[in-house]
């Protein structure tokens, strides 16, 4: 079920009756206070405007075409021309045992688009670091809505596999003398590297035995690729621990790292430089483009290969993205790295539209997002300035989930303890991430994001236990089909129903605009409204079975709509707290 979709249509056929054309749009969006009833038709006052009517007399012509019949209650206009539609409980009530009817929860069909998620995407020989989280947490949520509507999901791990550097680090085992690979770590990968730059940067002679290897391992030399693999192999390996560990999709298959692209290069270099859009200019292969906002025409160079032969990252991401459109057929790709490589992606994508790589009809979308600071609004750090490990962050989250858990229980057995622990904790920080606009910085604040009040994971997760509790008392099995209607009587039993009902519209727009936080406050204002609702309502208490039947009902639903909600973010339910 989609109210604002239907509204939409409603109006839509409205208009279209009261004489206005069918490009006219009714921008109906859900009313922020009570007063001014569940949705509203805001578009009447950009029409009056462009058609040079009031949008007043507009809204009273489209009022009189609407028909609204057992659908609202009310509609109302109040100036300068809105329309406020109540809508009516008795159809509310309605559309909430449909919903129960299906497996569905609301969900209504989509357009099956082949869509494809670039996320996470560390680099090899580096631990992921607090940096990467935001990428991996925001685009693996975004993996799971889009393929919960039904799309074709690519999951991308654009691994930094390839470089220069790689030349240098297998110079630096061999010199090392290091052979057995299986020992190695990720922390060790980390110092051999710096150790290694070190090297490179001293050592003339060392430097020049690093970039034979750079060569090397560019010309496909067997040795050179074994090393080089083993060092991928130890950097995923570890990774996809973490992955594991905070359940994340992403698994070994999703990886289509730099070096995937590699052979595509030369190609495109001289596929660039036959249709004119790449020159020679002081020894590299330069593409110019025109600056965006310059009105004298301005140019910015971008080099696509140095003077050295090799290639950039921007080369890379112009060979990927046309991989994606020509092999991977993508309709949509979403791209989940910080803003600012926002200049980079754009270079690389407009490169590749003018070259013909990237049909009209693909939609290319950078998801920006900004950094996590500290309670003083500094980059977030270790206090001798390194840059926190993911794997330290998670430990800590589940020290502190375990001593919000036995606070409230010491009773609990230690291996309950220990599964509960882990998921809030973990939980919590993918939530906190989640629940922020991601266009921002945010603060990183323990204390917040392990509240049980408030828009954290914790709340959201314990009025989940709450209905389960009601289910477990009344001894009823929470995925049983119950019989009955639905009665919405009171004011708290209409406004979790229109929340409830409001599932399906919420996961559309998180999926059009890629933004996980409006799903977040979606099951906020659920879990506020259930909270509400079993306050006034005494469900096991009820005498009137009609009336109890249609309270376990919304409870039902509320329940398996806030844990698919918490699902798609990537967050476990608990049974109790
Ligand atoms: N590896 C890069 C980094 O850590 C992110 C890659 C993002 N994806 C892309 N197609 N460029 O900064």
């Amino acid at each position: 079920m989609n109210i604002h979709g239907f509204l939409t249509q409603k109006i839509s056929q409205a208009m279209l009756l009261s004489g206005l054309s069918e490009n006219c749009r009714p921008q109906i969006s859900q009313s922020e206070k009570e007063r001014f009833g569940h949705y509203q038709v805001n578009g009447m006052m950009a029409l009056g405007k462009d058609l040079g009517i009031s949008p007043k007399t507009l809204a009273k012509k489209v009022l009189e075409k609407l028909d609204l019949h057992d659908i609202a209650h009310k509609v109302e206009i109040i100036s300068p021309g809105f329309l406020n539609i109540f809508l009516e409980p008795r159809w509310l009530a309605i559309q909430i045992d449909n919903v129960l009817s299906q497996d569905t929860l609301g969900i209504t069909p989509i357009k099956k688009q082949t869509i494809v998620v670039d996320y996470s995407s560390p680099n090899v020989a580096k631990e992921m670091h607090v940096g990467h989280l935001r990428s991996t947490i925001i685009g693996d949520a975004m993996a799971r809505i889009l393929e919960f509507l039904g799309h074709h999901v690519i999951r991308a791990n654009h691994i930094g596999d390839w470089g220069t550097h790689f030349g240098m680090l297998i110079a630096f085992l061999e010199k090392q003398k290091i052979k057995n690979y299986a020992k190695i770590t990720l922390n060790d990968l980390e110092i051999l590297y710096r150790e290694a730059k070190h090297a490179y940067d001293q050592d003339v002679k060392f430097a020049e035995c690093a970039r034979r290897y750079v060569v090397k391992l560019q010309n496909g030399d067997e040795y050179c690729q074994t090393v080089w693999k083993q060092l991928v192999n130890i950097t995923m390996t570890q990774n996809q621990m973490l992955y594991d560990r905070m359940n994340v999709t992403l698994t070994p298959k999703n990886i289509m790292g730099e070096s995937l692209y590699q052979n595509m290069m030369p190609d495109i270099i001289s596929d660039l430089k036959s249709k004119k859009l790449a020159v020679h200019s002081q020894d590299a292969v330069v593409v110019f483009l025109k600056e965006k906002h310059s009105r004298s025409g301005e140019l910015t160079g971008v080099i696509i290969q140095k003077k050295d032969g090799a290639y950039l990252y921007t080369t890379t991401d112009i060979a990927c993205i046309k991989y994606r459109c020509e092999t991977l057929h993508a309709d949509r790709v979403l791209y989940y790295i910080d803003s600012r490589q926002n200049q980079h992606l754009t270079q690389a994508w407009e490169i590749a539209r003018q070259a013909g790589y990237i049909p009209d009809s693909v939609q290319l979308e950078h998801h920006m997002f900004g950094m996590m600071l500290d309670k003083n609004g500094k980059p977030f750090k270790t206090r001798t300035g390194d840059i926190i490990k993911l794997s330290c962050l998670l430990d800590e989250a589940i020290d502190r989930a375990t001593r919000l858990v036995l606070d409230k229980n010491q009773n609990i057995p230690k291996k309950e303890l220990k599964a509960i622990a882990e998921i809030i904790g973990i939980g919590s920080i993918k939530y906190a991430d989640l629940s922020k606009n991601r266009t921002t910085n945010y603060i990183f604040d323990w204390n917040h994001m392990l509240s049980l009040k408030g828009n954290t994971s914790p709340y959201i997760q314990y009025a989940y236990t709450r209905v389960l509790s009601i289910f477990r008392k009344a001894n009823i099995d929470l995925e049983k089909r119950l019989s009955g209607s639905t009665y919405l009587l009171n004011n708290p039993s209409i406004e979790l129903a229109l929340s409830l009902l409001r599932f399906d519209e919420t996961i559309k727009k998180v999926a059009h605009d890629g933004m996980p936080h409006i799903l977040c406050a979606y099951l906020y204002n659920l879990a506020s409204k259930f909270s509400q609702f079993y306050e006034t309502c005494q469900i096991l208490e009820e005498k009137d079975k009609k009336i109890k039947q249609s309270y376990l009902k919304l409870a039902q639903l509320t329940a398996k709509t806030l844990k698919q909600g918490l699902s798609l973010l990537g967050i476990h339910t608990v049974e109790r707290m």
